[in-house]
């Protein structure tokens, strides 16, 4: 089962008695990496206490459309464009007809109609509702709108009758969503990316380094393991958690990511250097702790291995994608190191600005090949790393 890591998730839960499994349902998606809010309907809130899914989703609740305090904070539009994704379960009969007809008379409805969001409903309800005409003819309605719907299960329902209509396990809701997240767009490939800070020792204590968190990098490697690629990470200092899904090799300095870095590199496809290596290094190491006797001192610092491009000179070498970090004449500067680097395409970013970029949760990138350069409007890392991962199968894999 491929992740929702990173993925904004609102759960929207409506009045079934199902509705009791919702913490549930929440508990799974956030297994899967998901960050969940919910909207819960007043039916579903007869059967679901809000407390619970507060606690369990660490997201305030939503549920009336005219609360001022939540309109300040997360309104519906905000809510409706934060959503990745919106799973209505369990949908009840009542919902999923005002979901037919359009109707925008609650939260919930609301947030359907202003979402961008791909939708999923899993039905749940007594069997001869879900087997009514006026039911099936509505799920057709919404599925030829583009919804997806998790078919209920078959079994003993809570009113006593036996059929169709229990609502679908909450493990296999949140594999249904995290499905829509899987591509084959790098099935079969190896991807070896670099990502982090390296840290170069002045002594045992000491070290020289950068404000890299590996954000950036992780979240190319959560879009390569989404889109089917075998995932190798050399990893330098960060301030994240680890993907697990990826084979890791922790390294310090830009020496020991080098060497991790060539140990790896054969029969890679793509190598994604997004680290930020430390260029110089101390000359000499100080084998004790330096004592502060002196005014001032001066550290000799010695050029450290290019990593990028001595993997870019390699005769069987995978494609190679680097970036830059620039902070004036940035297009120029990218296209200098694409050139320098002799690398397949350079991922440009700005980190003068504080929002964007260095230890920061979103980025505006700039990808840049010999031929074009195209722009990747600012959004999430995650965002931004996903659609760097479509250009590039696009411009090295795939190309048209
Ligand atoms: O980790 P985050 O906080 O999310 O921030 C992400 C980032 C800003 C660090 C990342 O997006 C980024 O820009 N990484 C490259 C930073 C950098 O070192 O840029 P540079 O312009 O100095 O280097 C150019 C390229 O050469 C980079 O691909 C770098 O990995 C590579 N390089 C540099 C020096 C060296 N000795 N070996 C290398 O391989």
């Amino acid at each position: 089962m491929s992740g929702l890591t990173n993925k904004r998730i609102v759960l929207g839960v409506s009045g079934s008695i199902a509705a009791y499994k919702a913490p549930d349902i929440v508990r799974r998606l956030q297994d899967l990496g998901a960050d969940v809010r919910v909207i819960v309907t007043d039916g579903g809130r007869e059967f679901v206490s809000e407390r619970s899914l507060q606690t369990i989703s660490k997201n305030k609740v939503h549920n009336n459309l005219w609360d001022k305090e939540a309109e300040l904070s997360m309104g519906h539009i905000e809510i409706a464009k934060w959503a990745d994704v919106v799973i209505i379960a369990p949908a009840s009969a009542n919902t999923i007809a005002k979901l037919c007809h359009g109707r925008a008379d609650d939260l919930l409805s609301t947030v359907i109609l202003a979402t961008e969001a791909k939708i999923m409903i899993a039905p749940a309800m007594n069997q001869q509702m879900f087997a009514a005409s006026a039911m099936k003819d509505n799920l057709g309605l919404l599925k030829a709108r583009g919804i997806d719907i998790i078919n209920p299960g078959f079994g003993d329902q809570a009113c006593g009758d036996v059929g169709e209509g229990r609502l679908a396990e909450p493990i296999d809701i949140a594999s249904q969503a995290a499905e829509l997240f899987t591509s084959s767009l790098l099935s079969g490939k190896k991807v070896l990316i670099t990502l982090g800070g390296t840290r170069e020792a002045i002594d045992p204590v000491r070290f020289i380094s950068n404000h890299s968190s590996g954000k950036m990098g992780m979240a190319l490697a959560h879009a390569c393991i989404q889109a089917g690629a075998k995932t190798t990470l050399i990893v330098g200092s960060i301030s994240i958690e680890l993907e697990k899904r990826a084979e890791i090799i922790q390294v310090i300095s830009a020496e020991e990511m080098y060497q991790a870095v060539m140990k790896q590199i054969d029969n890679q496809d793509l190598f994604i250097s997004c680290a930020a290596v430390a260029d110089f290094r101390p000359k000499k190491v100080s084998k004790n702790k330096i004592k502060k006797d002196n005014q001032s001192m001066t550290i000799e610092l010695i050029r450290n291995r290019d990593i990028l491009a001595s993997v870019c000179q390699l005769k069987k070498k995978p494609i190679c994608i680097g970036f830059a970090a620039e902070t004036e004449n940035h297009i120029i500067n990218a296209n200098n190191k694409l050139i320098k680097k002799q690398c397949d395409a350079i991922i440009l970013n700005d980190i003068s600005q504080t929002e964007i970029g260095l230890n920061a949760d979103e980025n505006e990138v700039h990808l840049i090949t010999k031929n074009r350069t195209e722009k990747i409007e600012k959004n999430t890392k995650q965002i931004v790393a996903e659609k760097i991962i479509d250009k590039l199968v696009n411009n090295f894999f795939n190309p048209s």
